[in-house]
């Protein structure tokens, strides 16, 4: 991976790796214990020296938990880390309690972020939505703040919609938009996606396997207590409907002698040269494969067999990323 290919989030913005490491499943965030500690350091670690830079966290992944890992992660190597920090969302215990983004709460958020990370500059500092309770002008106005006191490097935004991202952008350059996107969900091609790559905005996308569904791990029904029962998506008919498609995902990798989940790695990755897959990964032993994944190539055959069978909608039911 080292040397790898570098994307540029912003016109002006800085090169990370084309592959991010996602840290959010290293904590607790719908309630349940907390992952290995230890392993999820190493991860962390060897991401580093594999030479993934992009670190993906939020100050809402187990309430500070997920900062703290990762500032013990990165302690004496800030240098080889890019890190990206959510902020807003307010969750205890496994439940979304709303969101907080007064300009008040922004300028206080950023200081426990930063204790807890160890460090003195965020490198990438976005809301994680945004709400009608505070205009977009004052969030990203605030987070301009803290960029002119030295506390922020660029400014980021997660989750919003085209109308808010060009307006995002006119008052402050936006250097990233972090977005759900894979080949179970593929509604920002419709507007978001190419208002992106109008204004030179880099996309970091998350849930690349569609919250395991591309994996091919899955059968029906899933067990009692997995949460994403509450998933229209891997409910009855919809779930049955839906492992048939990802059969066709299953016999594509057979035959490239590669793995579902790095098919769907791979398919996001090739969507542009500005868009980067972000891939939760808490164990160390899920490295070689995903980044692997990064130089897959598919003839015009495997893209367009792929892009219709997940066309737009073939995914019966939705998961929270409902747009
Ligand atoms: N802005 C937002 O609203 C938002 C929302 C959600 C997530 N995010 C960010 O995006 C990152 C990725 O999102 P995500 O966790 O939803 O999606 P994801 O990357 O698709 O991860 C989902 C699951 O896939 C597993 N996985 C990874 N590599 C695998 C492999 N090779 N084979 C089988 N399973 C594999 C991971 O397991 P392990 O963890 O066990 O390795 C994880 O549980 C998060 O860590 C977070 O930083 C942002």
């Amino acid at each position: 991976m080292k040397n790898s290919t570098k994307i540029q989030l912003g016109q002006h913005g800085p090169f990370v790796t084309k592959l991010g490491l996602g840290c959010m499943r290293m904590s607790s965030i719908w309630g349940g214990v907390t992952p290995d500690e230890t392993e999820s350091i190493a991860t962390i670690r060897e991401a580093l020296d594999e030479g993934i830079n992009f670190l993906n966290t939020g100050d809402f992944y187990g309430a500070g938990h997920n900062e703290i890992l990762v500032g013990k992660a990165i302690k004496g190597r800030r240098d080889e880390a890019f890190i990206s920090v959510k902020f807003g969302a307010i969750f205890h215990n496994g439940h979304w309690l709303g969101m907080d983004l007064r300009p008040i709460a922004i300028k206080n958020f950023v200081n426990y972020s930063l204790t807890r990370l160890g460090i003195d500059t965020i490198d990438l500092y976005q809301p994680s939505r945004m709400d009608d309770s505070v205009p977009v002008e004052d969030i990203i106005g605030t987070v301009a703040d803290l960029i002119k006191e030295g506390k922020v490097r660029h400014i980021g935004v997660s989750e919003i919609t085209a109308d808010q991202l060009r307006l995002a952008n006119r008052i402050y350059p936006i250097s990233a938009l972090e977005i759900g996107y894979s080949l179970a969900d593929r509604q920002i091609e419709r507007e978001l996606l190419p208002t992106a790559r109008e204004l030179g905005i880099g996309v970091v996308t998350f849930a690349n396997t569609a919250e395991g569904l591309l994996t091919g791990e899955l059968t029906a029904p899933l067990a009692e207590n997995d949460y994403r029962n509450h998933f229209t998506r891997f409910q009855g008919e919809n779930l049955l409907h839906n492992l048939e498609k990802v059969e066709f995902l299953k016999q594509l990798a057979g035959q490239k002698g590669c793995t579902p989940t790095q098919l769907a790695i791979a398919w996001v990755n090739r969507q542009g040269d500005y868009i980067m897959p972000l891939v939760s990964m808490s164990r160390r032993s899920r490295l070689p494969e995903n980044i692997a994944a990064m130089d897959i190539v598919f003839t015009t055959e495997d893209m367009n067999s792929l892009n219709a069978t997940f066309a737009p909608g073939a995914i019966l039911g939705g998961t929270y990323l409902q747009r």
